[in-house]
């Protein structure tokens, strides 16, 4: 079950250079190409005629042309030509509404009338696509792990020390377990505040002398040295938006500074749902100082951690198998209360939407 009625991430704009791109979202298979003219389109992978995907044919000027018998499609699924003959079926292929903002290209597999209302887009993936943020280094990855549990895994710092031991983890990060409720950082805690479908949370490590090796990285590289071995002050922001979208911002500087003189990285995931258990991963990493130079370690750095995160997500879900994890009934750790918020939020969207619109099916 999917939450149908929000947008998601489908593509890069860059994937679509070279033609159609065949990609399943929420279950479905999906061609998502760029016309002639720039315009972006989806429709469902599948020639109404022999039920070749779209996907193996080409783009000729405003249409898809299909690459079993030519058949050619507009970017809303019409039928346009079926070559050497005059009469056109009179069927669509189902198209999709698309948006492109932030960076991202976007599809809206709801309601298509609800389509119009971008509010599910969340204004802080805006630093994926600006001028003061170095990069769009973003890469996509397909897990074979439901989006829940990246989810769940993005929420939970506490892993970092265990997993990521030469980034973002350290023993320093466990004050992640003391939370309360609040929108301050305050040193040593974590404060976090629920919205409607949106949770941030805030923490602060002031004189850190090891904490993650990744934050003393920032500060070198922000003085322009080669590895600086002072104590170091972190604010981590994190906002999370409903279903699958979170932004991590570091603002790291020596011990003592000002927080609006550190420098800062952004780390932005996007995740959709590709089936049940398997995701595409859309990751963006970018940073508002430095140089290129800087550039080609922060891609390596970003790339090891995911390559972390993903051989536990992945074995996770096998483990877990078809059922959802709370049906082997989990224990609960205190790091674990902000995903198990967030799981609420998804759930309560989910059954809003299939009570507002039973007949929504694929
Ligand atoms: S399968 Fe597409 S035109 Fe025949
Ligand atoms: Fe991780």
């Amino acid at each position: 079950m999917f939450i149908r009625n929000t947008w998601y991430v489908a593509a890069e704009p860059q994937e679509l250079d070279s033609g159609p791109l065949g990609r399943t979202i929420l279950s479905t298979p999906i061609v998502l190409f760029r016309t002639e003219s720039g315009q972006v389109s989806a429709l469902e992978n599948r020639c109404p005629h022999r039920m070749v995907p779209l996907s193996l044919g080409k783009v000729v000027g405003e249409h898809i042309q299909c690459g079993y018998h030519g058949a050619q499609f507009d970017a809303q699924g019409s039928f346009k030509l079926v070559p050497g003959q005059t009469s056109l079926p009179n069927v669509c292929v189902r198209s999709f509404p698309t948006v492109v903002k932030h960076g991202y290209i976007w599809i809206w597999m709801g309601d298509p009338e609800q389509a119009t209302d971008l509010s599910s887009i969340p204004d802080f993936m805006y630093r994926g696509d600006h001028p003061e943020w170095d990069g769009g280094y973003g890469h996509f990855e397909s897990i074979q792990a439901a989006y829940s549990l990246i989810n769940d895994n993005l929420f939970d710092i506490t892993h970092a020390e265990y997993v990521h031991p030469g980034s973002f983890g350290g023993e320093e990060m466990r004050i992640y377990r003391r939370s309360e409720p609040g929108i301050d950082f305050i040193d040593q805690k974590m404060t976090y505040d629920i919205q409607e479908r949106e949770i941030t949370f805030r923490l602060r490590s002031l004189g850190m002398e090891h904490g993650g090796p990744f934050y003393r990285w920032m500060v070198s590289t922000g003085m322009g040295v080669e590895h600086y071995s002072g104590k170091v002050d972190l604010d981590m922001r994190v906002d999370w938006g409903a279903p699958s979208f979170t932004s991590f911002l570091l603002n790291a500087r020596p011990h003592g500074e000002q927080a609006d003189r550190g420098v800062q990285v952004c780390n932005m995931h996007a995740i959709t749902p590709e089936t049940e258990a398997s995701s595409h991963y859309f990751y963006r990493s970018v940073k508002n100082y430095g140089g290129q130079e800087l550039v080609g370690p922060f891609i390596q750095g970003v790339r090891a951690i995911f390559e972390q995160d993903k051989p536990i997500l992945e074995a996770q879900q096998k483990n877990i198998g078809t059922q959802g994890i709370a049906a082997m009934r989990p224990v609960s750790f205190a790091g674990d209360l902000l995903f198990q918020k967030a799981r609420a939020i998804n759930e309560a969207l989910l059954e809003a939407e299939q009570a507002l619109a039973p007949a929504v099916t694929l």
